[in-house]
């Protein structure tokens, strides 16, 4: 970021800081309660998830209209870089008997011509069934359900992971105060994550929704678009379970990728 836009940026933040104080007669007392509010979620390493909650969608929002392809989504507070780069046929590193239903999702990435993008590197990660996230959450094993795959040379990948639930944001931390006092509830539908990497059009970040799923209206970080929702269906004929070798039920969501110059901006300007 050049120096005299960091100077702008902040001048104006202080400006509208101040006059959003006085509009409102804020006391030294509220003004305290604030400040507190801060640093309780730094002790409660709960800052990126208060400040994703309620700033990260209109961000990437003013992202997506400077974007012609695909729509980007929140990160979120959970992405850790570095997942394991893992090997065809392609499966989320998880528990033995990893809880909650199969789920292959798949997809193709192509260019805005409609052609195929190979080796893109697609990183997926997602909460367990318990709505955990792995060297996050306490009690899950490293890098579970997290990895990083490669589209082949028809621009296709497809990974096996499980349904994830929706995720509740912890409820007696700092973040989950405001939120009660906003009077609003706790959690995110169910949703996948993922980055996808390319040589040339770079980085973007997107998440996956399921048509249908709860709090799609009223995710408590206001980030889902109708774009991103996609279907989640389900396979139980005999013939389905025998094409893919497994016994009991599963799921497939498909999502296809556009990536596009703005993504290649991107990448320029790093
Ligand atoms: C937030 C985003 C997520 O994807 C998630 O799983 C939890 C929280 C957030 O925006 O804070
Ligand atoms: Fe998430």
């Amino acid at each position: 970021m050049k120096t005299d836009r960091v100077k702008a940026v902040l001048e104006d933040l202080e400006k509208t800081l101040i006059e959003f104080m006085r509009k409102h007669n804020i006391t030294h007392e509220e003004y305290r309660m604030a400040t507190d509010v801060l640093l309780e979620t730094v002790k409660a390493g709960e800052e990126s998830l208060l400040y994703d909650i309620f700033f990260e969608a209109a961000i990437t929002e003013i992202g997506n209209k400077a974007r012609e392809g695909s729509p980007e989504a929140i990160e979120g507070p959970f992405y850790i870089p570095g997942a394991p780069r893992l090997e065809p046929p392609y499966v989320l590193r998880q528990r033995k008997n990893e809880a909650g239903d199969i789920l292959f999702f798949n997809g193709r990435v192509v260019d805005r011509q409609g052609r195929a993008l190979p080796n893109v590197e697609v990183d997926v990660w997602s909460a367990d069934s318990d709505g955990l996230y792995s060297n996050i959450h306490p009690g899950t094993p490293d890098w579970n359900l997290r990895g990083r795959l490669y589209t082949d040379s028809n621009g296709w990948f497809e990974v096996r992971t499980i349904v994830p639930p929706p995720y509740e944001i912890p409820k007696n931390g700092p973040t989950g105060r405001v939120l009660t006092a906003l009077g609003r509830h706790f959690f995110r539908p169910s949703h996948l994550h993922v980055k996808l990497r390319h040589t040339q059009f770079g980085e973007m970040t997107s998440q996956v929704y399921f048509r249908g799923g709860r709090y799609l209206e009223s995710d408590v970080a206001n980030a889902v678009r109708d774009e991103l929702i996609v279907d989640l269906i389900r396979h139980d004929t005999t013939e389905s379970l025998a094409s893919r070798g497994l016994d009991k039920p599963y799921y497939e969501v498909r999502y296809d990728f556009v990536l596009s110059a703005a993504n290649q901006l991107a990448a320029a300007m790093e």
